[in-house]
């Protein structure tokens, strides 16, 4: 039976978290990482798994205890990615490709890709990682970083920080629609792409800086996240948990709707049928009846109730009761 999502820590102020009990450690081969520094970084300090390859109450207790994340995000991003790409039977998914040591895959069309599954989470445009189309979706990424550190030279004195994530998230999707033909940012994507954004801002900081030091990430330290999957010496968590709600300050600066090309390089349509981060609770019901359905049309046993079990908690992530919750395997 799944286990319910673990709830926030009882302390959440900052404190050491590159501990003599959490040292970096060099990859091991076999060991997975994706596309997300954070739980790439929280790997190879062994707040995860060190092998890449996690249950969801994990991934929600390092997300809490190693950078701070708040509990309602750190149970929305894990319950969302684990139904699209984890294997809800053994209840493990990968953070990085897909992995045999996730057990056997339910049936097709399942796909149970691991993190690094283009598609399902991770989507177009990030800021350190290349659009899929361009082969390389999951790995480190030395010419996107490099615009990474102009955008932060230039609107922000060397630092990344809210500003430069509203212009550089900005710039990306403009970007992508000009040499991606087959870019795409639809409902989920659109509010992952402004989330993601402002992360570095709020979680790679180190939560002892106060004052206009906050919320500014130097360029050493976000490389040493980015690219080495590694705190920074003597690295201190936020010192507060933190949310996704700066996404919404982002999308003010540029407003963009989801959308996609839709015949080659700058053919951009707006497509609001897959919701938005504005149109949340569309956002949701499309994620399950839509793209989740499509991945499991016809469940069964255990896999049938799984799902359900977690289906609801992604739900109960959501924290907005104007949400009407959708039951597309039956209430019962
Ligand atoms: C990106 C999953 C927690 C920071 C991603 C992506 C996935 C993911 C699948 C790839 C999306 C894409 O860019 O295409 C998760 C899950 C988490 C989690 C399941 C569980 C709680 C965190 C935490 C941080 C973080 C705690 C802390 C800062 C980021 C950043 C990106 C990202 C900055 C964007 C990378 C880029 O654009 O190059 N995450 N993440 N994530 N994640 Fe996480
Ligand atoms: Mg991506």
């Amino acid at each position: 039976y799944p286990p319910p999502p673990p709830p926030p820590p009882s302390y959440t102020g900052t404190k050491l978290v590159h501990d003599p009990d959490h040292p970096w450690q060099p990859q091991k081969p076999g060991d997975l990482r994706g596309p997300c520094p954070g739980l790439n970084t929280l790997a190879s300090h062994g707040y995860l798994p060190r092998d890449g390859v996690a249950t969801p109450e994990q991934l929600i207790i390092a997300a809490q205890e190693g950078l701070n994340m708040n509990n309602r995000l750190a149970r929305f991003a894990t319950y969302s990615t684990f139904l699209l790409d984890g294997n809800i039977v053994t209840n493990l998914v990968s953070i990085g490709g897909k992995s045999n040591r996730t057990g056997v895959d339910p049936p097709f069309p399942a796909i149970v890709g691991g993190m690094s599954n283009h598609g399902t989470f991770e989507g177009d445009t990030s800021m350190t990682r290349a659009d899929a189309y361009f082969g390389d979706n999951s790995n480190f990424d030395q010419e996107r970083f490099n615009q990474f550190r102009n955008f932060s030279y230039h609107y922000g004195d060397g630092y990344y920080n809210l500003t430069v994530a509203a212009e550089l998230r900005y710039h990306l999707i403009q970007q992508s629609i000009a040499t991606n033909p087959e870019f795409s940012m639809m409902g989920f994507r659109h509010l992952t792409a402004y989330g993601e954004a402002t992360f570095p801002a709020t979680m790679f900081v180190d939560g002892r800086t106060t004052g206009s030091e906050e919320g500014q990430l130097d360029m050493d330290t976000a490389e040493s996240f980015f690219k080495h999957s590694r705190f920074p010496v003597m690295f201190h968590r936020s010192n507060k948990p933190r949310g996704i709600e700066p996404a919404l300050d982002l999308l003010a600066v540029h407003p963009m709707l989801p959308g996609r090309n839709v015949a080659g390089v700058n053919s951009f349509v707006a497509d609001l049928s897959m919701g938005s981060t504005i149109e949340y609770c569309n956002m949701y019901t499309q994620l399950v009846n839509e793209t989740i359905r499509g991945l499991y049309p016809n469940p069964t046993g255990v896999l049938k109730r799984n799902l359900k079990i977690n289906l609801r908690y992604f739900y109960q992530s959501l924290e907005y009761d104007y949400c009407i919750e959708v039951f597309p395997y039956g209430m019962h």
